[in-house]
Formats: structure tokens, sequence, C-alpha cells
């Protein structure tokens, strides 16, 4: 399973954008040294020890710890800041729901230097309720391309062997973070619009709040979605399948794919399935 990932900057071009969105604006972002890979590589070459070096370092290395461990920007006040870090454990995510309206609750991470985002829907508890009532459950829909042509069903979890480690289980899903319009990362609540506040629609539309969202040109991600659909690999141009959450708004060309996890004990572990999924961004 040794396959090294490499970090991409952004196209040029992109910098100079300044585009206010929610409580932060982009440069503001950008100076967390989050957001964007070229915000990473910029930290790094000015020797920053962080995300960076966190990040690259490992996935250079071909890592093969599976722990997944809450990643926090600096200047950052999301409810995990005190956790930075340390593993993820199913019980941080279930005491931030216990107090959100919603009952769901998010997180920016990494595994083996690939940002990923947990998030923590109650899904077992809300599944067989209806649909009007707006409680958040995950939902298996059809996917299709940004051209409209039909790949697959998020049913296909439940029903093909081959992806039968993606079955939801313990009220959670992670997805491997990249943006697929320009590779920025995408963060968990991290700014407050319409977009990230705290209700839930059913359907898997751009309405109501609970998203992801991409700050640098606003793609938004339905996490409690779950379809097929198709992408590319950047470095050799072949096209795969791949199951993932929806694209909701922005202009990413599709969602962000699934990694598939297990929780060992308390903590949440990651499984290297999937890893060819996650070459869309080189
Ligand atoms: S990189 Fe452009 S919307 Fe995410």
């Amino acid at each position: 399973m040794a396959r090294n990932f490499k970090l991409r900057p952004l196209e040029r071009g992109t910098e100079g954008i300044h585009e206010k969105s929610g409580t932060i604006d982009r440069r503001e972002f950008m100076r967390m040294s989050f957001n964007t890979a070229a915000g990473l590589i910029t930290t790094a070459a000015l020797g920053s020890v962080g995300f960076a070096s966190f990040l690259m370092g490992q996935s250079s290395g071909g890592s093969s710890d599976s722990s997944i461990k809450f990643y926090v920007p600096k200047g950052s006040d999301v409810w995990y800041s005190n956790m930075d870090k340390q593993p993820m454990t199913m019980q941080a995510f279930e005491d931030e729901a216990a107090i959100s309206p919603t009952g769901m609750a998010g997180a920016a991470g990494l595994w083996a230097g690939l940002p990923i985002i947990a998030t923590y829907v109650p899904h077992e508890e809300n599944k067989n309720k209806p649909l009007e009532a707006g409680l958040p459950r995950f939902q298996l829909m059809d996917g299709y391309t940004a051209g409209g042509a039909y790949v697959g069903s998020g049913y296909e979890i439940e029903e093909k062997e081959e992806y039968a480690s993606l079955n939801i289980h313990d009220n959670m899903i992670i997805v491997f973070a990249r943006c697929p319009h320009l590779c920025c990362i995408p963060g968990w609540q991290l700014v407050s619009n319409d977009f990230t506040a705290d209700n839930w629609l059913p359907g898997g539309t751009d309405s109501g709040g609970n998203k992801s969202f991409c700050i640098c040109h606003s793609s938004r991600y339905d996490h409690t979605v779950i379809e097929k659909n198709t992408a590319r690999n950047r470095s050799n141009g072949q096209e795969f399948d791949f199951i993932g959450v929806k694209k909701t708004g922005g202009p990413a060309p599709y969602g962000m794919p699934l990694i598939p996890f297990t929780v060992n004990g308390e903590t949440i572990e990651a499984l290297p399935d999937f890893l060819d999924w996650y070459t869309f961004c080189g």
C-alpha cells in the first residue's frame, strides 16, 4: 500500500483573490496557513512548524499510521481547539453533538498527512423518522456528473461488496478534505454564514446549513448525502468512480470522497481501502 502523495500549489492567478465570506475573509484565512496548498507551502518555506510540515513530511514518508488526529488552525476557536494533534475519539463528537441544536458535529483533522473532515450525524436516532421533521440523517442518493450524466447510487455502499467498508456506522463519516475545484482545504463550521449554520434540511439541496465550506471560491458540500460520482486522477488524467459526499453549490465539479474507518476502543482510525480516490489533486 505504499503510495506517496504530493501537494501542488494553487494555479497562478488565484493568489490575489480577496473575497469576504462570513466572519473571516480569505486573506485572513490564508494567514492561518490552513486553507490552501499555496498557504501550506508558503508556511513550510518560511520554516514554520505546524500543519505544513506535519502534512508534507508524513505524506512523503508513506506513513502507515492509521489514527486520525484533530487539526486546529492557528488562531481558531473551534470547539475542539484544546485537542489539537490529539487522536480523534467518538466521545469528543458525542459530547459536542449533545449541545448542538441538530445533534451534528464536525471537525477537521489529519490522517497520515492527509486533510480530512469528520462529521457526526445522529443517524441511528433519526433514520426512521419522517424527512419532513428536518432531523438529520445520512441519505443515500443518485450521483450525476457536472454535465448531468448519471454515475451511480449511494446505495451501492449497502449493495456492493467492494464498498462494504463504507457502510454507515457509529453515526459518522470521514471525507478526504481537498476541494475538487482548485484543491483548497474546506473547513467545517470555520466561518459563520448560511451554509454553516447549525440547521439541516433533507434532500441534499444548497438550502439549510451544516455544509462544509471551501472559502477559496465558496464551494459547499452536504456531508449527510452519500452519492457516487466520477473524478479524474490529476497526474495521469484517468477517470475513476468514487463514493463521496454531494457538492451542493459553487464551482467544484463534484463532491469529496469518503475515507472508510473503524473505531478502535474510542479512537477513530482510517482504512487505506481507496487511496486512488484521493488523487484528484495530484
Ligand atoms: S478551491 Fe475553489 S471553491 Fe474550493
